[in-house]
């Protein structure tokens, strides 16, 4: 039997919960069954994952009766109208407040069944299997799910903890390049944001993680869930040191708006976005030019984006304004105060922004 790598919990009293990490997991059900109440289920995924990983996950449950939900796959998916598949199917399987909702996918499944799990009958359990290298290392972990709506990412939401997080590292080696290079982005933020000698780490693993070699993704994934785990278990709801895992975030949010939702991964965004943070960082006195180069290369060696769309200044900052970190009509930004520290502050010279963002997109 496959044990998991690493367990990590998340602390937060009666909502407190486990990560595991290890290879085959999903296909343990000691490890399946545990986090789960014992009423009825409803395995949420899409037309992609299913044909990879639910019969793993259905074998899993032994003979558990669980109703199945199949979404489209795609971030233009994440909306009202899918949650209502979510719900049209948690009604057909009658599930109660005893039973449960398992999210079996990447970041978008996780979001909307999240979500559904949240508001059905006031509030019933998720599982979260994710299978995306961010799923695994951000999304699945922190009980941030949403659905998007016309006017923005992400602004139909709940905080709603997980039951528990499995994730299975074998079912990283079906994800396409492209989503693993992704996925990277956000491991190199909390480096970034919280500890320079993991940092210095996937400097030197790079070529490992490119390669998918299990003990370098499970590190990766260990040593950012327990990042994410320390933040979170501090600043459950973003009143504080959780918006720190949003370095990159804003300018990221800009360009995948101007790019046109779909385009742009939302790691490639999040590349950029904290180049471009580390850039203004600079320009503020707090990151050294060689540091800032360092970062830029650390990117391209990952085949991660460092240039920006040339959307021109204005609507940059009219896009950055549309911000969850936006308080009394000012921009807050995530900033290094050094490679492993950050800060959030609105206490920045604009012009120091205006003359950033007029080098990247004007
Ligand atoms: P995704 O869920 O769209 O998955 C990427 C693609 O990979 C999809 O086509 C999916 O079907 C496919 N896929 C997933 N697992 C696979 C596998 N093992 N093998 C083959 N294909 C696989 O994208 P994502 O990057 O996982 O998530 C992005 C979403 O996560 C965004 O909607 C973003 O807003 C959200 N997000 C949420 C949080 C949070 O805290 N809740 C944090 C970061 C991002
Ligand atoms: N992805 C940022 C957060 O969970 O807070």
């Amino acid at each position: 039997m496959n044990k998991p790598r690493h367990t990590i919990k998340i602390d937060l009293g009666t909502r407190s919960y486990p990560i595991h990490i290890g290879a085959g997991l999903l296909a343990q059900r000691a490890i399946v069954e545990a986090a789960l109440p014992a009423g009825p289920l409803l395995v949420v995924t899409n037309q992609t994952i299913a044909p990879l990983y639910l019969a793993l996950v259905q074998t899993a449950l032994g003979g558990r009766s669980c109703a199945v939900c199949v979404l489209p796959d795609g971030e233009s998916y994440k909306t009202q109208a899918t949650l209502g598949l979510v719900y049209d199917a948690l009604a057909a399987a009658k599930v109660s407040r005893d039973g449960a909702v398992i999210a079996l996918g990447g970041g978008v499944i996780g979001d909307i069944a999240g979500f559904a799990a949240a508001t059905w009958a006031r509030g019933i359990d998720v599982l979260q299997l994710p299978t995306t290298l961010l799923a695994q290392v951000d999304s699945s972990v922190g009980g941030k799910t949403a659905v998007n709506h016309p006017a923005g990412k992400n602004l139909i939401g709940a905080f709603h903890q997980p039951v528990g997080v499995i994730a299975d590292l074998s079912t990283l080696s079906t994800l396409p390049e492209r989503e693993l290079r992704a996925g990277l982005a956000e491991v190199i933020k909390y480096g970034l944001i919280h500890d320079a000698t993991f940092l210095d780490w996937i400097d030197a693993s790079l070529s490992a993680l490119l390669t998918r070699n299990e003990d370098a993704l499970a590190h990766a994934i260990q040593r950012s869930c327990q990042i994410k785990a320390e933040i979170v278990s501090l600043d459950e709801r973003e009143t504080g040191p959780r918006a720190l895992l949003n370095f990159g975030h804003t300018f990221a949010h800009a360009i995948e708006a101007a790019a046109g939702y779909g385009e742009w991964l939302h790691g490639e965004a999040v590349a950029t976005g904290m180049l471009l943070a580390a850039q203004m960082s600079e320009r503020l006195g707090f990151l050294s030019t060689p540091e800032v180069t360092r970062l830029r290369e650390l990117l391209i060696r990952a085949g991660l984006p460092t240039e920006a769309p040339r959307m021109g200044v204005a609507r940059a900052l009219e896009l950055m304004a549309l911000d969850k970190k936006v308080l009394a009509g000012r921009v807050r930004l995530v900033l290094l105060k050094e490679v492993g520290a950050a800060v959030v502050t609105a206490d920045y010279d604009p012009a120091v922004l205006q003359s950033v963002l007029q080098q990247a997109v004007a």
